[in-house]
């Protein structure tokens, strides 16, 4: 994802990964409908993407302070659950009285930001699960993609996956196909074959029989919003995931940049969890999958308490919720489990 001569350019993940195609967003309402149709998509690429946007939504407005904040609204309101998007939307704002090119440079900081935590949670993410886990090399299950398409490069959880390959830890990593929209098979899958890394797919409901059989060693999760008692929303069917792997004993842990958690949220009852409608679940991946008046429920993300969750890690820290630290202060202490 990157600035390219006056536009957003970004990789269409809808067409993935039958073919990779660039898109190049020149308006704001190129841009909301790209993310709302997750052309892009993740907690840290919508942020990096909402910054851009702001660049945008400035020269569009072309110096009219309302047109830029009803631009703004729509950029921040594309998608309600990962703060990301919402938080540097008004990030980068802040920039307009100073003109085009401080929007811009914010932006820029904002993506330069992102790219740097990533590769900071890669390592302590994993020097993280190697203390905690024993076998050696290394079961890791993930859900959903938290992979660089997810967060410009390297990416979250599955950063930390790719880091414990490089360091030869890596026995495999069992992806789930995360429905309706098949982020785990058509993107997970795809980053892990381009990084040469043993993977295996299975559909989300195999997931806690495959936990129970004591196949996976530790369960790595992206987060769209974690709040200030450490309650983390994320891809619908991570809070199931949590619940099989406490069943079984699998350390959870979530991996996530600081820009993810929203000390104002206290809790996890307070996250908006998107409800992406019908269409995803009765016509995906074609139409005809349900009868066509099927109704359904499609939250597109869940919430895992917090007492789920073994630890957060983050760019600067790692939250060792099972020794019962919350994200609300600065940690530096090693976690005790
Ligand atoms: O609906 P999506 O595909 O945007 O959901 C993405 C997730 O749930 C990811 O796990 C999360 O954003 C973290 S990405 C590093």
């Amino acid at each position: 994802m990157d600035w390219v001569e006056g536009a957003v350019e970004v990789i269409d993940q809808t067409v993935l990964p039958g073919s990779v195609e660039v898109l190049r967003l020149t308006a704001v309402a190129d841009m909301v409908a790209a993310v709302d149709r997750l052309a892009v998509r993740g907690a840290p690429a919508l942020g990096v993407v909402g910054g851009f946007g702001v660049a945008l939504a400035y020269r569009e407005a072309a110096g009219d302070p309302a047109r830029l904040e009803a631009l703004l609204v729509d950029l921040e309101r594309a998608r309600p659950t990962a703060v990301n998007l919402a938080r540097m939307v008004r990030r980068v704002a802040e920039f307009a009285p100073q003109g085009f090119d401080a929007v811009l440079g914010a932006a820029l900081e904002v993506r330069d930001e992102e790219i740097a935590a990533s590769r900071k949670m890669a390592a302590r993410g994993a020097d993280f699960v190697e203390k905690i886990a024993a076998a050696r090399p290394l079961t890791v299950m993930t859900i959903c993609n938290t992979g660089a398409l997810a967060a410009v490069e390297g990416g979250t959880a599955l950063a930390v996956a790719e880091e414990l390959h490089k360091r030869d830890m890596l026995e495999e990593v069992v992806a789930l196909e995360t429905r309706p929209l098949l982020q785990g098979a058509r993107l997970t899958a795809w980053e892990l074959s381009q990084m040469g890394a043993p993977h295996r797919l299975i559909v989300d409901s195999a997931a806690a029989s495959v936990l129970a059989s004591g196949l996976v060693d530790v369960v790595l999760t992206g987060a769209d919003r974690i709040a200030a008692n450490a309650d983390t929303a994320n891809k619908i069917g991570t809070f199931g995931l949590a619940l099989a792997a406490a069943d079984a004993g699998v350390p959870f842990v979530v991996v996530a940049p600081e820009s993810t958690i929203d000390l104002e949220t206290a809790t996890g009852a307070s996250i908006p969890i998107e409800d992406r409608g019908a269409r995803e679940v009765t016509s995906y991946p074609f139409a005809g999958t349900a009868p066509p008046e099927t109704k359904a429920i499609n939250p597109a993300f869940d919430v895992t308490r917090a007492e789920l969750i073994t630890a957060i890690v983050t760019e600067r820290r790692v939250v060792d919720l099972s020794g019962g630290e919350t994200p609300t202060g600065e940690l530096d202490h090693e976690p005790s489990k």
